[in-house]
């Protein structure tokens, strides 16, 4: 090819036709034609510049000292007339109005939340299910079936948020109406025990917000219900639970209590992780922070939910994932 440009007469037509294609550029379109049929890696004047090689010195010279003119004039031209053109012109084209935006971020899990699927997927592994119950709930799941006597304290106005005035709805002060409520699920779908399940969810307290305590905080409930479930079951799980949320090396201790739905009822208090069992500010000077109540479910509550105490037990936790 680089034969046919020997000639000064044929340069002088090179020179011609890229001045008229220049001139010629009225779109992007026709801008990006040039820039391909010239400038661009295949384009004339690029082969002609790279096939230098091929020419005597002399030519290099003359010839090759033509081309170069004649190139770098028609990339000036170009460039300062016509390259924003093609290359805002690329940009559009590449634009894509239909492809989805880009996502905004989402803010974080609260650790509240973060906690209580933690705990939720420990006792999972162990082969708990989840259940949910309602927020408002009916005296007769929060309290009475749960064996509160009639004129326990916990009823009093001090603690529950009553929906109605005959004070028969309300917002539950626990996750524990869960309890009954799954016994009668499985009763209802005329199964038995083995029952494991946790229950997580939001509870309501008509108490005074301090630092350390809200008017409405989370829960996470558990039970085992099978033939033989004993106190030593609830330790070796509840010991395995905290094992795995607070360290290998952590020990808990079991508390007496009272709850009006387990019996005995007791208390379990974990080892500081912070302090591991020194004394801190966190565990006041303790070395322990207490983590949950539970207990034996009372043979009452197991006839509530429809399951025969004679041939059943079970164990029962509640625990504040907030606190922990
Ligand atoms: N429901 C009790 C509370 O809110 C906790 C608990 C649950 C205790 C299950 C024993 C068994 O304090």
């Amino acid at each position: 090819m680089i034969s046919q440009y020997k000639t000064s007469q044929s340069l002088d037509g090179l020179e011609c036709s890229v001045s008229a294609r220049l001139g010629a550029i009225v779109t992007d379109a026709d801008a990006e034609t040039f820039r391909l049929d010239f400038l661009g890696k295949k384009g004339l004047l690029t082969v002609l510049r790279k096939s230098m090689g091929d020419f005597t010195i002399d030519e290099r010279k003359t010839i090759g000292a033509r081309i170069n003119k004649i190139a770098a004039a028609a990339e000036e031209q170009f460039k300062t007339e016509f390259w924003k053109a093609s290359a805002a012109n690329a940009a559009a084209a590449a634009f894509d109005p239909t492809l989805p935006g880009l996502p905004l971020p989402k803010g974080s899990i609260h650790p509240s939340i973060q906690t209580t699927q933690e705990i939720c997927q420990i006792f999972f592994d162990m082969g708990f299910d989840i259940a949910y119950g309602p927020e408002v709930e009916t005296d007769h799941y929060n309290f009475e079936a749960l064996n509160f006597a009639p004129h326990h304290p916990a009823r009093d106005m001090q603690d529950t948020f009553f929906v109605s005035g005959d004070r028969d709805v309300l917002l539950r002060t626990h996750t524990s109406p869960v309890q009954i409520r799954v016994m009668e699920e499985v009763k209802n779908a005329g199964k038995n025990p083995p029952i494991r399940c946790i229950m997580p969810g939001r509870v309501y307290r008509n108490e005074t917000i301090t630092a350390r305590s809200h008017c409405t905080f989370l829960q996470i409930e558990g039970i085992y219900i099978d033939k033989n479930v004993s106190l030593a079951d609830l330790k070796g799980t509840l010991l395995g639970f905290a094992k795995r949320f607070f360290g290998e090396n952590t020990a808990i201790k079991i508390r007496p209590s009272y709850f009006p739905f387990t019996e005995p009822s007791i208390e379990i208090d974990a080892s500081c992780f912070l302090c591991k069992g020194k004394g801190c500010n966190v565990c006041k000077h303790t070395g322990w922070l207490e983590i949950l109540g539970a207990g034996m479910i009372h043979p009452n509550v197991l006839k509530a939910g429809g399951i025969d105490p004679d041939v059943y037990s079970g164990f029962a936790f509640g625990m504040g994932p907030d606190r922990i």
